[in-house]
């Protein structure tokens, strides 16, 4: 069975590879993550008043962007409304909960909108469906429906052209007609290249949802390799993550991920074709955190280093034992290699010297050379086209380096 050819927009998307991903909002102020007003039972009437201290005095769409291009991100998706139901945008008269009638006194999607135009960054909208705040949700369903089309309405005429609206919240009534259909004609009409994606939750990943989604969403984890084959339509797959244990900040959350493991998480949703979505929970004041921006920067080092890959290539049919994989941009094949070790001296680093020869499997192509992308180093290699069995003498890292995952590029003969 075929497998169906990715329309533009899709296609563009699975190119942009790595996006930042941004909880942003008034629960920032609590320092308790995105869920304190639910979670910690804070009365409505005492959690809304946190709109009148919201200054956001901080926040500025250009410097983010600056961070996420220096992370090698292309796309960053930014809370325009999460659950707690306040909008980061000019809701224009639909309710005054959102940030020009804050402390802020502006709207911060224009803002967010233009410093990543500036910066070549594509701005995409997070949007809720769950709404803690507007009444009619558990009142009167059909009209909150309505609202939030107006709201989704405002998003995809008044910002210029966006790269998707990212919705989450339908997994909180399941059972609800939540006339999808309607909500993603609205984007499809006023925004025809946006990517349309329902995040499907902790427990439902990559499932496939209505015809109009483009891509399915893993939340946490890693994501699982898809198979397209006859489906009716291409659709992409984005694996979104938190860089330490919470959305929206958590002053006293510590337990962040590691670089090697940022890297690596990367490169895992790489081997599947999947884009990589990496939150960062900003301040109050709408600034990203150095720890957070720091270890952004390292996975921009690593990119530096394993070059264009990252975002061109795709999976192919060469197969690997473990950890290790192969992608194929059209032209080159690229040999993601993981846990080599250091070459050195046995007094100065503990453990084997060098690595030896891992194999591939199913490998149709012949190739003249195979190169460390960092060093261009040549390696030896043995294949036989007949059973498809391909060696690799992979070398280990030139002693002072160690990049996690090390990136050779094969040239067919
Ligand atoms: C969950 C949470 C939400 C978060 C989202 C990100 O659905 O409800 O707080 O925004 O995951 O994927």
């Amino acid at each position: 069975m075929a497998v169906p050819v990715p329309e533009k927009r899709i296609a563009r998307f699975e190119k942009l590879g790595f996006g930042m991903f941004i909880h942003w909002g008034l629960y920032s102020q609590l320092g308790k993550g995105e869920w304190i007003q639910e979670i910690g039972k804070i009365p409505k009437e005492e959690y809304i008043k946190l709109k009148d201290t919201f200054t956001a005095k901080d926040f500025s769409g250009r410097e983010i962007a600056r961070i996420a291009k220096r992370a090698g991100m292309k796309y960053i998706t930014l809370t325009t409304r999460h659950h707690e139901g306040f909008s980061l945008y000019d809701t224009r008269g639909l309710n005054d909960y959102d940030a020009p009638h804050s402390a802020a006194g502006r709207d911060l999607i224009a803002d967010f909108v233009e410093g990543c135009r500036a910066e070549g960054i594509l701005p995409m909208f997070y949007h809720t469906t769950l709404d803690w705040y507007n009444p009619d949700f558990n009142g009167n369903f059909k009209e909150y429906l309505r609202y939030l089309r107006r709201s989704v309405e405002i998003l995809c005429t008044q910002y210029g052209e966006i790269g998707g609206m990212w919705f989450d919240g339908n997994w909180s009534k399941p059972n609800e007609d939540w006339e999808e259909n309607e909500l993603y004609a609205l984007i499809r009409k006023n925004q025809p290249d946006a990517m349309i994606i329902n995040n499907t939750g902790l427990d439902a990943r990559g499932k496939i949802g209505n015809p109009y989604i483009d891509s399915v969403t893993f939340e946490q984890g890693r994501p699982e390799p898809m198979n397209r084959e006859g489906m009716e339509k291409y659709v992409a797959a984005e694996m979104c993550q938190t860089i330490n244990r919470h959305w929206g900040i958590g002053s006293l959350d510590f337990a962040y991920q590691s670089l090697p493991e940022l890297i690596e998480n990367l490169c895992a949703c790489r081997k599947v074709g999947a884009n990589y979505l990496l939150n960062v929970g900003p301040t109050a004041e709408g600034r990203i955190l150095p720890l957070q921006k720091e270890l952004l920067a390292g996975v921009g080092d690593w990119i530096k280093m394993a070059g264009d890959s990252v975002y061109n290539a795709k999976p192919c049919e060469i197969r690997s034992t473990g950890k290790d994989f192969v992608l194929f941009d059209g032209k080159r094949y690229w040999f993601y290699i993981h846990d080599l070790s250091v070459l050195s001296q046995a007094n100065v680093v503990k453990g084997v010297q060098g690595v030896g020869p891992r194999s591939f499997t199913n490998v149709k192509t012949r190739f003249s050379s195979i190169k460390w992308v960092d060093n261009n180093e040549s390696l030896d290699f043995t294949q036989n086209t007949d059973n498809g069995l391909m060696s690799v003498n992979f070398t280990g890292y030139p002693y002072g380096t160690n990049t996690v995952v090390r990136v050779a590029v094969a040239d067919a003969l």
